[in-house]
């Protein structure tokens, strides 16, 4: 089976942990790193909505917490099928590299990948 597809099922098995009582707008996301790891993520959700957190997030915040720097790609689904992500989550993302690649899709036979230039064109990183 391909990387992708792989990283895609990966978040489908994840959404069975979202936390979205609120929205049930349930979504999964598996996140690889450039040395081959992959950390997974779901939304949490919380009463105070804007307290919520996104799958896409949640799997960064996973990585980075364990050392990791370097992404190469993140796969995200929801519920429903195929989802993008967030403007918080793209400039969540864009901090850490201009070339991961995003996928999702209705299914695993039915992929789309995206650039996080593509997703997220001139985003905003203060100078370091
Ligand atoms: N959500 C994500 O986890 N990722 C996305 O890409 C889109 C939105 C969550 C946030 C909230 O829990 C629910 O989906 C509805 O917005």
């Amino acid at each position: 089976m391909n990387r992708d597809k792989e990283l895609y099922l990966m978040a489908r098995q994840a959404l069975k942990h979202a936390y979205a009582p609120f929205s049930n707008f349930t979504v999964g996301a598996a996140l690889l790193t450039e040395s081959g790891e992959v950390f997974t993520g779901v939304n949490v959700e919380n009463s105070s909505l804007g307290a919520t957190i996104c799958a896409e997030r949640t799997a960064f915040v996973k990585a980075v917490s364990e050392g990791q720097r370097r992404f190469s790609t993140i796969a995200v689904v929801s519920g429903e099928g195929a989802v993008l992500p967030c403007g918080i989550c793209r400039q969540f993302m864009f901090e850490f590299g201009n070339d991961l690649r995003i996928i999702t899709g209705e299914d695993e036979d039915h992929l789309k990948v995206y650039g996080i230039r593509d997703l997220l064109p001139e985003g905003f990183r203060l100078e370091r």
